[in-house]
């Protein structure tokens, strides 16, 4: 059913029921890797009585080193999955997914879709010296989205824009604080103090794991914009528009996150317990899409 079908069944749904008969269905939120976690920790604080489903393609991470056609077909697949499964919306973790693919994704699935991207808007407004860096994924940086954004709220700040190549890897090996990553995460944000910035827009999921390495570079001389705590307000507002807020779970009713990962899963075990203090068993998940099917059957 496409998303307009969608959004008028469940209009007469919520309006013949206080409860629409969706809102006991997991939300789910999905990232290239681990990164996404960031976005599950925000959604669990704001919305503890929904369910969640979680999906890290860890297998084909870093989207930021792949083409616009793989990370669409990624996302859609995962997508498609996601909704088999039950979902009744889906939150893309992913700042490179949501700017290569967002519009095809909302197009294709029958649920509500939120997207993230790098927070450029709190980011001019709370920047007192007017140099703000920004820390994404080479396709993020690059998408057209992206341009559109900064360039409607670049005003009179001026923009450092720094590809985090390798920092994705990192997380996804569970570095967040090594020697050689601090030294790699310095030669971007050094250059960035140097230029007066005084505000660095995390414009990657997977970077929030990194503000303590960060603040080790840059002390207090940084406000650092995570948008995690703003796209789970986002969440809230579309559930409660379209009636799939859950109803209030009694304490011990309240599920933990169910973990999927396209790869052995160990990697998102240890952050989750590491960073998040959840302690759950991944599934191993396999889901198919024309480009790793093709890859599947020409390796090289
Ligand atoms: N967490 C993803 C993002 O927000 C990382 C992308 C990647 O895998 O390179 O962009």
């Amino acid at each position: 059913m496409p998303f307009d079908a969608f959004r008028s069944a469940l209009s007469s749904a919520v309006s013949s029921s206080p409860e629409s008969p969706g809102s006991s269905a997991p939300v789910a939120i999905f990232d290239s890797g681990l990164g996404g976690l960031s976005v599950l920790r925000a959604v669990r604080a704001a919305l503890p009585d929904e369910r969640l489903i979680y999906v890290a393609d860890s297998l084909y991470a870093p989207y930021g080193e792949r083409d616009d056609d793989f990370i669409a077909d990624r996302t859609l697949a995962i997508g498609e999955w996601l909704v088999s499964q039950g979902a009744k919306t889906l939150v893309v973790a992913c700042n490179t997914a949501t700017a290569q693919s967002i519009a095809q994704t909302r197009e294709r699935l029958a649920v509500p879709v939120i997207g993230v991207e790098p927070g450029i808007k709190p980011a001019a407004l709370t920047s007192q010296t007017r140099v703000v860096g920004v820390l994404a994924t080479a396709v993020t940086l690059r998408s057209a989205r992206f341009q559109a954004l900064a360039e409607r709220h670049t005003g009179d700040c001026e923009f450092i824009l720094q590809p985090g190549h390798g920092l994705v890897q990192a997380v996804e090996r569970c570095d967040t604080n090594s020697p050689e990553l601090v030294a790699l995460l310095r030669s971007y944000v050094q250059p960035m103090l140097d230029a007066n910035a005084d505000t660095l827009v995390l414009g990657c999921t997977h970077y929030p794991f990194l503000d303590e390495a960060i603040r080790s570079i840059a002390g207090n001389r940084l406000t650092l914009i995570d948008t995690s705590v703003a796209i789970a307000r986002q969440l809230e507002r579309q559930l409660d528009s379209f009636g799939l807020r859950a109803a209030p779970a009694q304490a011990q009713a309240i599920e933990l996150p169910r973990f999927y990962s396209t790869n052995d899963g160990q990697a998102l075990r240890q952050l989750a317990a590491s960073l998040l203090g959840l302690d759950v068993a991944v599934e191993h998940v396999v889901i198919p899409s024309r480009r790793t099917l093709a890859l599947e059957s020409d390796p090289v």
